[in-house]
């Protein structure tokens, strides 16, 4: 019963994890992004991933995200709380709000989306309705009222596929598809961990903005400022969340 946290950009690593130990994995999949990191956070067992690896390098379409779901599945994590990195595309979810997906829309290409591709998996047809686990979301929404940080609690989350960010007349489509936040790695990290029988959730930090939906052009110095006080808060949500996952 052990519970993982893939940290997205802004969060290669988790300051106040105390590590034990690092697992270099190589898959049936290949190669995760990066060591599992093992260790305790408030005195709490858990396993940290950096997505993009450490340092940050991996672009969100070259990420192998089969081998780094099998890889936690493999290490006997059963939740998953993934940390990421969004553009705030309704009004509300401006930058710097940590927002907690319920459902997803997946707009990527070319990625290698399932563990049922090869002829020696009876291929299923999982169910998807609810992408993101219900009780991993209660959980996050508890700890976020008990520590009184303020998250948006349902949203649509728009996965594109990157590195490059949208158009505006690309996010003015999402928003008429109903899309309240957009990134590029939601996908298909959500379906793979659904496919293990795992449970997952995300917690999502908004950077900036999303493309026409404020003047002038998105910076990379603006997104990692915001991200970088979004990422103070969803450190604090971590730590109340790891003390209710162990009660
Ligand atoms: N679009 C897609 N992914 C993102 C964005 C965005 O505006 N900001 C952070 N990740």
């Amino acid at each position: 019963m052990t519970l993982a946290i893939i940290g997205g950009s802004g969060l290669t690593e988790l300051d106040g994890l105390v590590i034990s130990e690092k697992k270099t994995l190589i898959t049936p999949y290949g190669e995760p992004s990066a060591d599992f990191v093992v260790g305790s956070l408030n005195g709490q067992k858990i396993i940290f991933l950096a997505r993009h690896g450490s340092p940050h390098a991996i672009a969100p379409h070259k990420i192998n995200y089969r081998a780094n779901l099998w890889g936690l599945k493999s290490l006997g994590v059963n939740k998953i709380i993934a940390i990421a990195a969004v553009g705030g595309i309704t009004a509300n979810m401006y930058p710097t709000s940590l927002v907690i997906p319920n459902q997803i829309i997946d707009y990527t290409y070319g990625r290698e989306h399932t563990l049922f591709a090869d002829d020696n998996h009876a291929v299923q047809h999982i169910d998807f309705t609810n992408p993101y686990a219900l009780k991993l979301r209660a959980t996050i929404l508890q700890a976020a009222l008990q520590k009184n940080i303020s998250v948006c609690e349902y949203a649509t989350y728009a996965c594109t596929q990157g590195p490059r960010l949208e158009t505006s007349a690309e996010i003015l489509r999402l928003e008429r598809d109903g899309c309240d936040i957009v990134g590029m790695t939601g996908m298909p990290e959500a379906v793979l961990a659904r496919e293990l029988n795992l449970e997952y959730a995300a917690i999502a930090v908004v950077a900036n903005w999303a493309a026409g939906k404020t003047t002038g052009d998105i910076s990379m110095a603006g997104i990692l400022h915001y991200l970088n006080i979004g990422m103070r808060a969803v450190k604090s949500l971590l730590e109340e969340i790891v003390k209710s996952n162990a009660a």
